[in-house]
């Protein structure tokens, strides 16, 4: 396998953008990411794109296609492909663009992952959202995911005895780290106060326990670690490992729902193949589209013991400063999660952290960085692992 390294990164605004169409959100994540990486057009050996439900959200398929005509590069033919594992859809794009570049077949690819999912009213858009859920077994019934993640919160409050205002820390945090970050959504800090009075969703989680409706697009550039000196004399951030993980799509079918299974392989074989452990990691972006989320996925990546999320947080050891600052963007809740957008806008943020660029969110001596992507309410999962060269 051959070293690939990132090379550029982009981002739009997250919130709601009546004014931008999918396609100019596309563009506008993709040129900057190709900006800041140096390379052109003739450069480009392939695209990939996550994307959940264009379809339902815009009324557009064809994605694949759509990025590489929106990139102003449709005289090029580049290879485009859409990549869907809903709201993973992201994370897994960035890992096809790595894994074409580490066997060998291409050698520069742009990963773009794009939403725009406030274009349908907030019915429509919880609709859309469970599709990704088991509709034999969840969605049929009526479950949605703020629905399947309160099951998890309630098992995890009654297994471990965490509390929902250690569930609302997650949320203070987060807002907090993007109140920091001009591209998030919501830059307003909260209290814990505010967090655990908000008007309620599903029982224990309440409005700003929750992760918003966004649109957004984020993009970065690949390329192989032997020729990135060609384009950039930039800080290089090489991927130092990959890992997936899947699980069963109904979350009663699961051997322990207050753990993700797929992400506790995803972050394994990621691990091994850095030749890293959790104690090696400076920071992580999280899946958290919900504040029990991210007390799961920080049990499940090693970073804590199990049943020890909620105290870890309450004690800041996942703040700006603490042992492990985990979402230093402000995280989905803050920053917003553009389904397929999300996954590779966590690249984005650990890029500028490994680069030292990430200014008043820079965490000290960020030299290994993690990423950790969820679709559905766990059966995909994703886990990179970054390290500055
Ligand atoms: N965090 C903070 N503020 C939020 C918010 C969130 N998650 N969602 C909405 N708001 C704000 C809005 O900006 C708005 O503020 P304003 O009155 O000052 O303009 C207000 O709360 C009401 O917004 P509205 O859009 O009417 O909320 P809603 O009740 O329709 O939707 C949720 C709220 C939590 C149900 C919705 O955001 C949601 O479904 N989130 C989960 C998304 C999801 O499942 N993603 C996939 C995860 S697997």
């Amino acid at each position: 396998m051959r070293d690939v390294v990132v090379i550029g990164v982009g981002l739009t605004k997250f919130g709601e953008l009546w004014e931008q169409s999918i396609r100019q959100l596309t563009a506008e994540a993709g040129s900057k990411a190709i900006l800041d990486s140096g390379i052109e057009g003739k450069d480009i050996d392939a695209m990939y794109v996550g994307s959940m439900s264009a379809g339902r959200f815009v009324g557009q398929e064809h994605v694949g296609a759509l990025v590489a005509d929106a990139s102003g590069f449709s005289h090029l033919h580049i290879p485009s492909t859409r990549v869907e594992g809903a709201c993973a859809s992201g994370g897994l794009a960035f890992r096809e663009g790595y894994l074409s570049i580490a066997s060998g077949m291409n050698d520069v690819v742009v990963v773009g992952g794009v939403e725009k999912m406030m274009d349908v009213g907030g019915g429509a858009a919880t609709e859309t959202l469970a599709t990704a859920a088991d509709q034999e077994w969840e969605a049929f019934f009526g479950a949605t995911f703020p629905g399947l993640y309160a099951m998890i919160a309630v098992k995890h409050m009654k297994e471990y005895g965490t509390t929902k205002e250690q569930l609302g820390q997650v949320a203070v945090k987060n807002h907090s780290n993007g109140a920091k970050n001009p591209y998030a959504q919501y830059r307003s800090t909260v209290t814990l106060d505010q967090v655990v009075n908000a008007s309620p969703v599903a029982y224990p989680l309440g409005l700003l326990d929750c992760s918003p409706v966004t649109d957004g697009a984020a993009a970065v550039v690949l390329c192989a670690a032997d020729k990135a000196r060609q384009f950039t004399d930039k800080p290089l951030v090489k991927v130092i490992g990959s890992g997936q993980g899947s699980d069963t799509l109904a979350l009663h079918a699961r051997r322990d729902i207050t753990t993700l299974d797929a992400t506790v392989y995803a972050g394994r074989r990621a691990y091994r193949q850095a030749n890293k452990n959790p104690a090696d990691i400076n920071l992580a972006e999280v899946h958290d589209c919900f504040t029990i989320a991210e007390v799961c996925a920080i049990e499940d990546l090693g970073f804590v013991e199990k049943g020890q999320g909620g105290k870890a947080v309450e004690d800041h050891v996942t703040t700006l400063g603490g042992r492990i600052p985990v979402n230093t963007s402000g995280g989905l809740k803050s920053k917003g999660h553009p389904v397929g957008a999300t996954g590779v806008a966590q690249i984005v943020e650990v890029t500028q952290q490994l680069r030292g660029n990430a200014g008043e969110r820079q965490v000290h001596d960020a030299h290994v960085g993690l990423t950790h992507n969820v679709g559905g309410s766990g059966a995909t999962c994703v886990v990179h692992i970054l390290e500055a060269m």
